[in-house]
């Protein structure tokens, strides 16, 4: 089986800088094709985060002091390199290799809309790749693009530096992880994205609107297009879910494919997790009640025998059907006094101030963490017995994954990637690894947290699907060949 060498680009790769999913599948695939034998390399800017954090750092000489023309300035930038740590295992080296430009990625937040050089800083990012791959004499197979952040590496590639024969052969696929997210600019941006006197290459109808969309220029140019679901690639062809792009993604439904991510178990295993109380295992799952004890005690709640506690770790967004929350969680709670509910998360100031306000309410039932908290997140996975996802959208969702993983039995709304990994638990076949609803309605959702506690009510059956969920493989392992044999399909071509 030939090599091939595929380069990722990223805005975020976990651990160095991380705020959602994109983070872990950016490290996780890397790693997984490192073991494979490829020859994988990551390109992500050197946040402020990560310049402070210790890792060492390796300027690459043969990239040097690099200076891209943007018009009738440039923007300096060198590469810092660096190993993914935990490599690929059996040898495996991911290097990172990390976009040095202190201007524009030296500050606190990985993303800083309120500077208004979001164009900018982006276009470097995917242009700063191509200049590197140069110098580095080094073109891959394949260069993978994540999001809107690098959406315009295969505009430039086909016209900034279409002069260059060597990136003739490499090709390009963008993977939509949320395609609410598109990177919208006004035209008079156009010198920030490096395309005054191009404009002709852009999307034409959004130019004569005023706006530069680079995930829409992005779909228009790249050689194929994946996202992280095959349900999530049927949502974004229709108008409901398409977000204003159904209509060039419906164009291309020829290169367009649905691929599921994968978790990695290294990082979210309770057998050999680090962060948890006690690791546990399928066969042996004694420890999980004294993560669960250990969690209520950590998070100030009562514990008791018959207690069932609901966790949720999430970004605190629409996205994420937080707003049924505040519908669901008064009645769900006085009728069940044993049920307890941990949430952690960050995000919208409304929903932080409802969940506060449930918190005030019920404070021997709900507790809330604020915040990013890496290592209460696995407490939470390991702790909880259910875990809430009633997403309005998801694209993919990692945390359904890893609570199964951990026995912890998802509650999830059906779409996106929730609906082709969660099965419905289906008491008398005693199939299924979790309870699914469907309309995204405060009833529908009550009406699963319901079934959760009457199936947890009796344990011989609660036994068995917390088994089922335990026992499903969403390993790399397993979701990886799909990208390997995209890739090679996509380098044939
Ligand atoms: P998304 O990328 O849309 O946020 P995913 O389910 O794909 O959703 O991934 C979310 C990832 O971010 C998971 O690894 C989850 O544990 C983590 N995460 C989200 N919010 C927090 C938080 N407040 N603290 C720690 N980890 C979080
Ligand atoms: C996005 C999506 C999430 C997905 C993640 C990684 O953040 O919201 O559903 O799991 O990307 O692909």
């Amino acid at each position: 089986m030939s090599k091939l060498r595929i380069c990722l680009v990223s805005s975020e790769v976990a651990p160095f800088s991380k705020t959602g999913g994109l983070a872990d599948v950016s490290a996780g695939l890397s790693r997984w094709l490192a073991r494979r034998g490829h020859d994988v390399r990551i390109f992500t800017p050197l946040y402020e985060r990560v310049a402070r954090a210790g890792y060492p750092l390796e300027t690459e000489t043969r990239v040097g002091d690099v200076s891209v023309p943007f018009g009738d300035w440039s923007q300096e930038f060198a590469i810092r390199s660096t190993p993914l740590p935990d490599g690929g295992g059996n040898g495996g080296v991911v290097p990172v290799h990390l976009i040095d430009c202190p201007g524009l990625y030296g500050r606190e937040r990985l993303y800083s809309s309120e500077h208004g050089d979001e164009a900018l800083r982006f276009a470097l990012l995917s242009r700063a790749v191509l200049e590197a791959c140069q110098r580095l004499d080094w073109f891959p197979h394949v260069f993978h693009c994540n999001d809107w952040h690098t959406a315009m590496l295969p505009v430039y590639k086909r016209t900034l530096y279409d002069w260059d024969r060597k990136l003739w052969a490499s090709r390009t696929l963008l993977t939509i992880h949320n395609i609410d997210f598109q990177g919208v600019f006004p035209s008079s941006r156009i010198g920030d994205l490096g395309m005054r006197g191009l404009e002709r290459h852009l999307h034409q109808g959004d130019w004569a609107r005023g706006e530069i969309n680079c995930m829409k220029s992005g779909l228009a140019w790249v050689d194929w297009i994946s996202t992280v679901s095959d349900t999530y690639a049927h949502e974004i062809q229709t108008a409901e879910g398409g977000r204003g792009l159904d209509g060039i993604l419906r164009d291309r439904s020829g290169s367009l494919s649905g691929i599921v991510n994968g978790c990695d178990y290294g990082d979210w295993d309770p057998a050999t997790d680090p962060h948890i109380p006690s690791n546990y295992t399928r066969d042996d799952r004694s420890g999980k009640l004294e993560c669960k004890k250990r969690l209520l005690e950590r998070m100030l709640l009562p514990y008791s025998a018959d207690c069932v506690v609901f966790g949720m770790v999430s970004r605190l967004t629409h996205q994420k059907g937080v707003d049924l929350l505040p519908q669901v969680l008064p009645a769900f709670l006085r009728e069940y006094p044993q049920a307890r509910v941990v949430v952690l998360g960050s995000g919208e100031a409304r929903y932080e101030d409802a969940l506060q306000w449930l918190r005030n309410t019920f404070p021997t039932q709900i507790a809330i963490f604020r915040g990013y908290h890496e290592e209460l997140a696995h407490w939470i996975e390991a702790g909880s017995d259910v875990f809430l996802m009633p997403s309005l959208f998801e694209p993919c969702g990692l945390n359904q994954m890893y609570s199964m993983r951990y026995g912890t039995i998802p509650v999830v709304r059906r779409t996106g990637g929730l609906a082709d990994t969660v099965r419905p638990w289906n008491p008398v076949e005693e199939t299924g690894t979790g309870f699914v609803f469907w309309d995204f309605d405060p009833f529908a959702l009550l009406a699963e947290m319901r079934h959760a506690m009457g199936a947890h009510a009796h344990p011989p059956a609660w036994d068995t699907l917390v088994e089922n969920a335990m026992r499903e493989d969403w390993s790399w392992d397993r979701q990886g060949v799909h990208y390997e044999n995209l890739y090679r399909h996509i380098a044939s071509r």
